[in-house]
């Protein structure tokens, strides 16, 4: 399929997992995309898709500040003229324990990751897609809204759906679509970049374990989705084919809809 061919694209955290996943195969439907990460490890994505064929650009910045997702923005225009797409993907539980242990900055941390990337993200983006009559924005949300020992992420994400249904509503007029896929759990290859500073303690494996298992029986397939299962659903809300799309939250979690 070529459903990108032409299209400017900016895709966050696409360094590793479901951003790198979403990059590299937007790039393989000829797309022109620009990968934003924090991470150093984000130029050897960019050299991986460069050396399939495809056309890419890396960008390096700390996207929980509002000035560094208008810099992501600027910088697409200024390389590929302007943004089609801009899939708002960073975000992750940082830590998984239940509420009472989370202390008052860990709690601040959770939502600086996974809620204000994408507000700002949306934020940044939208005067541009205004301007321009046409745009999609899709954010990548997380089923954990309904789950145990990931409160703070929990408020996050349901801060993401909110943004989706609301920006959706009053940008519609304006000719821009706003989606999202909330993600089940994900199989994915040991993390080269963790979301966790430091070493679990035996405490912190048992709740981390309690969330596998919750998620895991949360689901009617009884186990977690693949990368691609997770990739797949964002580049179809993404693309022309959900042009009658817009303001939805589309659970990907087997069954589980958060
Ligand atoms: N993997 C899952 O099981 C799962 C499940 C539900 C939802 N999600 C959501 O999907 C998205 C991607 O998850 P993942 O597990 O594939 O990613 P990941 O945790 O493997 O990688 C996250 C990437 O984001 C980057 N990043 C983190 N904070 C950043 C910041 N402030 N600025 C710029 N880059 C930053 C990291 O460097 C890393 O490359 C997240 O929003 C997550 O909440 C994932």
């Amino acid at each position: 399929m070529n459903r990108f061919t032409g299209k400017v694209v900016a895709v966050t955290a696409a360094a590793q997992g479901i951003g790198e996943g979403v990059a590299r195969a937007m790039a393989a439907e000829g797309a022109h995309v620009v990968l934003a990460d924090r991470s150093p490890l984000v130029t050897a994505v960019h050299e991986a898709i460069t050396a399939e064929g495809g056309e890419a650009r890396a960008f390096q910045a700390d996207l929980e500040s509002y000035a560094a997702a208008r810099e992501l923005v600027a910088y697409t225009v200024a390389e590929f003229g302007h943004v089609d797409i801009l899939v708002n993907l960073v975000g992750g539980t940082i830590w998984r324990k239940p509420y009472e242990h989370y202390g008052e900055e860990e709690i601040e941390a959770e939502i600086r990751r996974s809620l204000f990337p994408t507000l700002w993200g949306c934020r940044a983006v939208l005067p541009h897609m205004i301007e321009r009559g046409r745009g999609v924005i899709v954010n990548v949300s997380s089923n954990a809204t309904r789950s145990v020992n990931r409160v703070p992420y929990a408020a996050a994400k349901g801060g993401v759906n909110a943004i989706t249904a609301s920006l959706a509503f009053e940008a519609a007029a304006k000719g821009v679509r706003v989606c999202a896929t909330a993600p089940g759990g994900t199989e994915a290859p040991p993390r080269r970049i963790p979301r966790h500073p430091g070493t679990m303690t035996a405490q912190e494996e048992i709740w981390h374990q309690e969330t596998v298992d919750q998620t895991t029986e949360g689901t009617f397939l009884k186990r977690y989705g693949t990368m691609a299962e997770q990739v797949a659903p964002i580049l179809f809300l993404a693309s022309d084919d959900a042009s009658y799309i817009t303001g939805t939250t589309l659970p990907v979690a087997g069954g589980d809809l958060g």
